[in-house]
């Protein structure tokens, strides 16, 4: 299997697979720039990704300049964010919001009440820009801030990145480039400042590090990325000499250990952008722009620090992981609907069928139909799984060579070696969500298959982080019990690159 389907460690994120999805504006946010139920939908189909960068969000009232775009500076966008981590996290996904500051681009008619167009300088940027309300609109003319603002401005960051991880974020990524409040600082057209961030490369550059240090300094470092595209012109930014701008950013950021670098192909035919990060920066990168499936798993397979991030193929292809993975066709996407309201062209793309065990339906008291399952119902092996602390936690408090789960309390109460229990449900998650298993059968006349009742699963060695897990599994046995019906799994688990590398195999008992 190729390196892109194996689990990164990024700081303190840890991808699934480096398969990572690129931020993208859809405009489907409520009035006051907040998440709806449809983006709570449209995340969670895509948390298959190893981590989803969300679309670009606002720091602030003043950071918003599209219609329909999200913000995170007020309570009730924390709270509406929350359905959309834990939609995320509830399939096993990670994600980021990409924090970003437009800054002198945008029309009025998109701004909240009171907010403004602020820049470095007041130099309006050519082009027109869509308006639910009038159209196409120019720009507005930018407010030049004052310096004694620019600590305002960083501190809005800062406190969006704190709302990023109450509103269960992993992290955030810093949005520097095509042509926002951040690259209006870096580009020499756009900033005409005298004072100390205008002028050198050195100068232009401070307002981005200073910011990366204040919200770094507020979630660690460990949890931040930042976006770069050196030579974007796009929003009308122009940089003379973008290898010095960027070389003066990267090294003034090198003390801050960040998770990673999101490095975007540069337009410019001579500046190969991948080469210069690999140069000037240390940590993991995020490679973006017009990769496909083969040339995404090339990259990963060349460089171990590197994750490939796609935008335009997780539009039509929510499943695009498994897409990718098991080489199935990649749909494509309406354009029209990019940034249309409504869930059309949005949430409404399908999955790919499963290619195998066609999904059937069996009532859970009609046992011979559960039986008949058994040879046909075998989930194949899962993706290596990188072992995290939290999934460490899981076992936190288990000791010795034998190592037991057990999610039904009682019973584990009541029963020697179990030494412990965890959550109810904890290993449906391991198995279903972590390990990406999917079950290819469906229990009716019952909840559905996360309602069980207890099982037990036995880890002969200690689970470490840094370790990886392969898991499979397979129907045993479904028979009837006088609590109802018990389903057996059989379980191989795979524990390899830890300390005691193991083969598990045990039983899993599932009653319903
Ligand atoms: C509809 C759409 C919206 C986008 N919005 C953002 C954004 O909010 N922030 C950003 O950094 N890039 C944005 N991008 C750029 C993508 O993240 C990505 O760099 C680009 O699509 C190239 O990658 P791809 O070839 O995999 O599509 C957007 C792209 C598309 C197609």
């Amino acid at each position: 299997m190729s390196r892109l389907f194996e689990p990164m460690q990024m700081g303190s994120l840890s991808l699934a697979n480096r398969v990572v999805m690129a931020p993208m504006t859809r405009s489907r946010a409520d009035a006051g720039a907040l998440p709806n139920a449809m983006m709570v939908e449209y995340y969670r189909q895509r948390a298959g990704a190893g981590l989803i960068v969300t679309e670009g969000t606002a720091p602030s009232p003043n950071g918003i300049g599209y219609c329909r775009t999200p913000g995170i500076y007020n309570d009730a966008q924390v709270a509406a964010w929350r359905r959309v981590t834990d939609a995320v996290h509830a399939e096993g996904g990670r994600i980021v919001t990409q924090l970003m500051h437009c800054g002198r681009i945008g029309a009025t008619h998109n701004r909240p009440a009171g907010a403004q167009a602020v820049a470095p300088s007041a130099v309006r940027a050519g082009g027109k820009i869509y308006t639910d309300a009038a159209g196409m609109q120019e720009h507005d003319v930018p407010r030049a801030l004052e310096t004694s603002e620019i600590p305002e401005v960083i501190e809005e960051y800062r406190c969006a990145a704190a709302n990023a991880i109450a509103a269960g974020f992993d992290g955030v990524e810093f949005h520097c480039t095509s042509g926002y409040l951040p690259m209006q600082f870096l580009a020499g057209n756009t900033n005409l400042r005298t004072d100390a961030y205008g002028g050198s490369a050195e100068h232009r550059a401070r307002f981005v590090i200073e910011a990366m240090e204040a919200i770094a300094g507020q979630i660690g470092a460990g949890r931040v990325g930042m976006r770069i595209c050196p030579g974007n012109p796009f929003n009308d930014v122009r940089d003379a000499n973008p290898a010095e701008t960027y070389e003066a950013l990267l090294k003034g950021l090198g003390h801050l250990g960040l998770a990673y670098l999101h490095v975007v192909r540069s337009p410019l035919g001579y500046f190969d952008a991948f080469a210069f990060a690999r140069a000037n920066f240390v940590g993991p990168l995020i490679l973006n722009d017009g990769f496909d499936g083969d040339s995404a798993r090339r990259m990963a397979m060349s460089e171990a620090r590197c994750a490939v991030s796609f935008g335009r193929h997780f539009i039509g292809n929510p499943d695009l992981v498994t897409r990718l993975r098991d080489r199935l066709p990649l749909a494509g996407f309406d354009t029209k609907t990019l940034y249309t309201p409504g869930i059309a062209g949005y949430s409404d793309y399908p999955a790919a069928a499963l290619p195998k065990v066609a999904r059937r339906q069996v009532r859970f008291d009609d046992i011979d139909a559960m039986k008949s399952l058994i040879s046909e119902s075998f989930c194949g092996w899962s993706n290596e799984v990188l072992v995290d602390q939290e999934l460490v936690n899981r076992f936190a408090d288990l000791s010795g060579d034998d190592y037991w789960i057990h999610t039904d309390p009682e019973r584990a109460a009541k029963q020697s070696p179990f030494k412990t229990t965890i959550a109810h449900g904890a290993l449906v998650q391991i198995l279903q969500s972590r390990f990406q298993m999917p079950m290819e059968f469906e229990v009716i006349g019952f909840n559905n298959m996360l309602n069980y009742g207890s099982d037990r699963l036995r880890f002969p060695s200690p689970v470490t982080v840094g370790g990886r897990i392969r898991a499979r599994a397979r129907v045993k046995a479904v028979e009837k019990v006088k609590s109802g019906t018990q389903l057996i799994l059989e379980i191989n688990i795979h524990v390899v690159g830890n300390d005691r590398p193991a083969v598990i195999n045990d039983l899993v008992i599932l009653y319903m």
